[in-house]
């Protein structure tokens, strides 16, 4: 073989060995076999030859492209395959270490409360509608016996949006709305929110939840609703309080009771929640107004009702120790995540 042909064989060979990394393989692609490379230069051999000498010099030339090619190509693909190797061990996933933990979301201490709530009165044969907080001041007050005017309208603090429209002040606004469209027997319960332009404190709030119970047919009496009252407070508590009745006013019934329970913190020994009465007031309750059952044309000469609204935001204070109504109110995740369970 031609002695110039061998030598860049040579040195091709022991630089090819030394090759680290495919940029190196690529520098001595453009090296040999660029158009100005050394392979290519020899071309000026074949010019030198002799007609007899030119298909072997030819042919050496050739063999030693091919070959400078081929190892070339076989060092790029070991390489690369080794670059690849080097990057999927970089990007390795270990799918046995433990995953992230997700947060479990919690309900709203109010909430679990109506749940509870719900539960109850469900077993107890009502069942569950709701009403608009935006209210008409017919439902919210007229239909219930509080005409324009009137004084009991002063014990709610309302909430006027425009003309006739206003937060709904209570649950009660449920009541007349069920009336009209459902046929008789009802025995339904309303939860929601209600509004009142009261200062914020930590006792008060502009809006709270309530809980209204009415239940309406032929020969429903007093005495229905006390025992109704007295089972519902029984499996909300526990069955370890007791109930106690006293006459009140509210427009839309008549005879109207305020209902306490037995103290939740001194069992009605005394303490300063209950103010040393050893009772708690947690509901409005009596006979549906007559009135009431007229302008939503039921006649009370055949038919007669009750109903109850309870706070649940008060109780919920109570239970839990919880100082502050606001809290209810502020999404703080430090507060929220204090009440585990579903
Ligand atoms: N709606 C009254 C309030 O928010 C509570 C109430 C009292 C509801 C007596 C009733 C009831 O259904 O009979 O102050």
């Amino acid at each position: 073989m031609h002695p110039e042909i061998e030598r860049i064989q040579a040195t091709f060979e022991e630089e090819i060995a030394s090759v680290k990394n495919s940029s190196d393989a690529q520098t001595i692609q453009v090296k040999y076999l660029g158009r100005k490379g050394p392979v290519q230069g020899l071309m000026r051999l074949l010019k030198d030859a002799t007609t007899e000498e030119r298909p072997a010099v030819g042919k050496a030339i050739n063999d030693l492209k091919e070959l400078v090619t081929a190892k070339i190509e076989a060092c790029l693909a070991t390489l690369v395959s080794e670059e690849q190797k080097e990057q999927l061990e970089r990007e390795k996933i270990d799918i046995t270490l433990p995953g992230r933990k997700r947060r479990l979301g919690r309900k709203h201490p109010i909430t679990k409360a109506l749940d509870r709530v719900i539960d109850i009165l469900v077993g107890m044969g009502f069942s569950v509608q709701y009403g608009p907080d935006i209210e008409t001041d017919y439902y919210n007050f007229e239909v219930l016996n509080f005409p324009k005017d009137h004084p009991a309208r002063d014990m709610h603090d309302t909430f006027y949006i425009s003309g006739d429209m206003l937060l709904r002040t209570h649950t009660s606004n449920v009541q007349a709305r069920v009336m009209e469209r459902e046929s008789l027997p009802i025995r339904v319960i309303a939860p929601g929110k209600a509004y009142r332009n009261e200062t914020i404190s930590a006792r008060s709030h502009l809006f709270f939840h309530q809980v209204e119970g009415f239940y309406v047919d032929k020969k429903v009496t007093f005495a229905d609703l006390l025992a109704t009252l007295d089972e519902f407070l029984n499996k909300l508590f526990g069955g370890e309080i007791k109930t106690r009745y006293r006459p009140s006013y509210f427009p839309f019934v008549e005879p109207g009771l305020e209902v306490d329970v037995s103290c939740l913190l001194c069992s009605g020994k005394g303490c300063p929640l209950c103010k040393h009465t050893g009772w708690l007031e947690i509901a409005g309750a009596g006979m549906i107004h007559p009135e009431v059952l007229k302008n939503v044309g039921i006649d009370p000469e055949e038919y007669s009702g009750y109903a109850w609204g309870m706070g649940l935001d008060r109780l919920v204070l109570i239970e839990k120790g919880i100082p502050d109504i606001r809290l209810f109110m502020e999404n703080d995740l430090r507060f929220l995540k204090q009440f585990s369970g579903v």
